[in-house]
Parts: structure tokens; sequence; C-alpha cells
């Protein structure tokens, strides 16, 4: 058998072993290779930690004041003093792009972006190692129809979009209780570290963001980071592609508040 077909075959059992199976989509043997590693790996980890925690059965699992951003020193600013941590997401979906079709050796431009996010705060909490695996495994689920993270078993807790051009704007609820809406500019920006994780096919990681609330923000949100990037980027040009296009792509967003 091809490595490619065992590849596959394995992660479709893992996947499939799963409560709510996702699709797990594979282009790209180099993507399916740190695909596997972190999906058995993901598996691993969290049976030996689900123990863990049965053992202390600890009642405030979710403390997010023990939740620290994996920030690079100087990367990007830190949050502003008095604001607290409020909510950790995976957020998992695309990064939309135009294409001047004329031109095909003009650069794709970026139009906005569209993801689900899903409640990663009890993780952040407590397993910021096991948090850091995520995007580059979600990455490759299809979750279309899903309103948990595949294996992940996490639950969804909001969506974010563009409301304008120059608007990222986040809606987070967690079983229906509104945690806040951030409309938001981009304030500071820097390039995901080397190693990050890659798209279905092969992608660099988009960039890891700080981004600040615009007026009608609501739940006192203040910044949201986009950290721990997997896949996203476009094509260095616009040969061969559409005038619109998507590129899957995966991120922890972490909403600060006052
Ligand atoms: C934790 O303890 C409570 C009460 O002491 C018990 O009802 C619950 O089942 C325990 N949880 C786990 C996961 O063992
Ligand atoms: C989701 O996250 C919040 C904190 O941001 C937490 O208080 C809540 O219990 C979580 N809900 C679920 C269903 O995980
Ligand atoms: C991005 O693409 C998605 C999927 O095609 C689409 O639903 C969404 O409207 C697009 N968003 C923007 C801002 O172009
Ligand atoms: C985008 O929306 C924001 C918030 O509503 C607004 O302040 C800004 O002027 C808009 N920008 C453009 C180019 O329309
Ligand atoms: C916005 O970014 C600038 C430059 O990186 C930084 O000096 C400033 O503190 C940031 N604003 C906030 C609210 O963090």
């Amino acid at each position: 058998m091809q490595l490619s077909t065992v590849l596959v075959a394995v992660l479709a059992a893992a996947a499939s072993a799963a409560p709510t199976a996702p699709k797990v989509i594979i282009h790209d043997a180099r993507s399916a290779v740190d695909s596997l590693g972190s999906l058995s790996g993901y598996f691993n980890t969290l049976a030996a930690k689900a123990l863990a925690a049965k053992i202390a059965n600890k009642s405030a699992i979710c403390d997010l004041s023990k939740a620290s951003m994996p920030l690079a020193p100087e990367a990007l600013p830190v949050p502003s003093s008095g604001l607290s941590l409020r909510h950790v997401a995976v957020g998992r979906g695309t990064q939309n792009y135009t294409c001047d079709t004329s031109n095909p050796s003009s650069a794709p431009t970026a139009a906005g972006a569209v993801a689900t996010l899903f409640n990663a705060s009890c993780v952040a909490a407590l397993y910021p190692d096991l948090l850091e695996t995520i995007p580059g495994m979600a990455v490759h689920f299809d979750i279309s129809a899903a309103q948990q993270l595949g294996p992940t078993g996490l639950v969804e807790s909001g969506v974010h979009y563009f409301t304008n051009a120059t608007t990222p704007f986040f809606n987070v609820q967690t079983l229906g209780q509104e945690i806040g809406q951030a409309p938001c500019r981009k304030n500071s920006t820097s390039p995901a570290p080397s190693g990050a994780a890659v798209g279905q096919q092969g992608e660099a990681a988009v960039p890891w963001l700080q981004l600040t609330t615009r007026d009608g923000a609501t739940g006192g949100m203040k910044e949201v980071y986009r950290l721990t990037t997997a896949g996203g980027t476009a094509p260095a040009t616009c040969e061969g592609l559409d005038e619109t296009f998507q590129v899957e792509y995966a991120a922890v967003y972490w909403f600060w508040a006052e």
C-alpha cells in the first residue's frame, strides 16, 4: 500500500472512533503527516489529562486567570492593564481573497474571513500545551455542519466575520448566553512563528494579530488576539486562481474585556 493510502486509512479510523466523526480532508501528504502526528498525540494527551482531571476532581476547572497567552516577547503588545481574559476560542473557517484575473502576476488581496468559534476556555486554563496543538489539527476538519470541533468535543461559542473591509467582528456566546460582541480594527501584527502549522494544502500560517475594539463593542470587550494560527495564506500570485477564493485556516482567539 502507498504511504498516503495508509495515512488516510489511519486518519479515517481515528476520526470515526470519535463520537462526532469529522470528515478529515487530505490533499497533501506533508500536511497529512503533520495532522496524523497531532491527531494521535491529541487522543493520547486527552486520555491522560481526562484521567488526571477525574482524579483531581477540581470543580473550578475553567479559571481563566490561570490561562496565559503564548506571546513571544515583543512580538505583539501585551493586553492593556485593567483587562481580564473573558473567553478563549478556537476559530475554524476560511480566509477570503480576491484576484485581478486580468493580471495573473499580481498578488491576491485579502478580503475578510469567516469562522466558527469553539469554546476553548477550559482547555486554555488547564492544558495550554494541548491548546497549542488544536489549530494544526482542526484545520483538517470539515466543520460545515458541526456544532462541535470534531473529536476535540469543543462546543460552538460564536462566529467571526467582517462587517466591512477593515472591521473584523466577533459575536461570542456560550450556551445561548451572550459574552460580548466585538467589532474590531487591526492594531498590531506579527508573523506566525517558524514551525507554525500549515493548512490543508501546505499553506503557511497567517500572521498573529492584536485587534482593538471599535465603538459598539458589548460585554466590556476591548482587545482580541489571534494566535497559534494554522494555514490561511494565499499563493504569491493570482496565476490560475478565480476572482474570489478561500483558504482554510484555524487559530486561537483570546478575548480581553474590562
Ligand atoms: C466530583 O465530585 C463530585 C462530588 O464530590 C461528584 O458528584 C462527581 O461525580 C465527581 N466528578 C468526577 C468526574 O469524578
Ligand atoms: C465557555 O467558556 C466560558 C468562559 O469563557 C465558561 O465560563 C463556560 O463554562 C464555557 N462553556 C462551555 C459549555 O464550555
Ligand atoms: C468569505 O467566503 C465565505 C465562503 O465562501 C462566504 O460565505 C463569505 O461571505 C465570504 N466573506 C467575505 C467577507 O467575503
Ligand atoms: C467600517 O466600519 C467601521 C465600523 O462600523 C466604520 O467605523 C468604518 O468607517 C467603516 N469603514 C469603511 C471603509 O466603510
Ligand atoms: C497598538 O499597537 C501599538 C504598536 O504596536 C502599541 O504601541 C499600542 O500599545 C497598541 N495598543 C494597545 C491598546 O495595545
